[in-house]
């Protein structure tokens, strides 16, 4: 991928929101990742390429350098640590809250109480901050079913509608962090294609200020 740009997106959410700020830096997909299996795509620059990948692969991509830019949930990058990034640009996309949620009406649990999440470090660091002992379970997903088969007392996991969490007979207990997707810049990038970086910088940020 030596000399062309690379932009690591997942698809879904991300990719959908994230396409009219390109479009704004004039960087146009020539397919569409929820159709192609290609997971590299071509764009309306030559020198210009996506890489279609998990979210929570985004940062490591980036990280290592084999995408130059990204786009990543904050949450996702809370996990990650963001070693080997720059976070320039807050792109106000994907916007949610992460919180601890459970069956309303339950007391603390007496002893430690027992939390179902995929986010294990912020999860680890909010209950560190309170001096709380918890013991933490890490999921992959579906966090909402954990406190319903008797898995977890608490689930912590990100919320937008509350929708999900009222299905399932949930509430928001404790806000722990807004979201928001950010730009992530591999930070040997910088360096290397800094022109280029900085345009697309300043012309998403632009975008993201209209
Ligand atoms: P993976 O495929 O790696 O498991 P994912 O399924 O969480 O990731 P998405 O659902 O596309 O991937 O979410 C991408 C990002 O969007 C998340 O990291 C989070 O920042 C944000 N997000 C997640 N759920 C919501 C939601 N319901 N509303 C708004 N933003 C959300
Ligand atoms: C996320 C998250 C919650 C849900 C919260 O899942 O893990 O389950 O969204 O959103 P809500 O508060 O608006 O219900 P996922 O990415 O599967 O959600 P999606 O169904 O919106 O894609």
């Amino acid at each position: 991928m030596s000399n062309a740009l690379t932009i690591a997106l997942s698809k879904g959410r991300i990719f959908k929101e994230t396409l009219p700020l390109l479009a704004a830096a004039d960087i146009v997909p020539v397919d569409d990742p929820e159709t192609s299996r290609k997971l590299i795509l071509d764009t309306n620059h030559d020198d210009v390429k996506l890489v279609i990948i998990r979210a929570s692969d985004v940062p490591t991509y980036v990280g290592y350098g084999a995408a130059d830019v990204g786009v990543a949930g904050k949450d996702v990058l809370l996990e990650h640590g963001g070693e080997g990034l720059y976070e320039p640009v807050d792109l106000k996309i994907a916007c949610c809250r992460l919180m601890v949620a459970g069956p309303e009406g339950t007391p603390n649990a007496h002893g430690r109480m027992k939390i179902a999440t995929k986010y294990v470090k912020s999860t680890r660091r909010y209950y560190a901050d309170r001096q709380e002992q918890v013991e933490i379970i890490k999921l992959y997903g579906s966090m909402e079913l954990a406190p319903l088969v008797g898995l977890a007392d608490r689930i912590v996991d990100v919320v937008d509608t509350g929708n999900t969490l009222k299905a399932n007979g949930l509430v928001p207990l404790e806000h722990i962090a807004d979201i928001s997707s950010r730009l992530v810049v591999n930070k040997a990038s910088m360096k290397m294609k800094h022109a280029r970086i900085t345009a697309l910088v300043n012309r998403l940020q632009a975008a993201v200020s209209a």
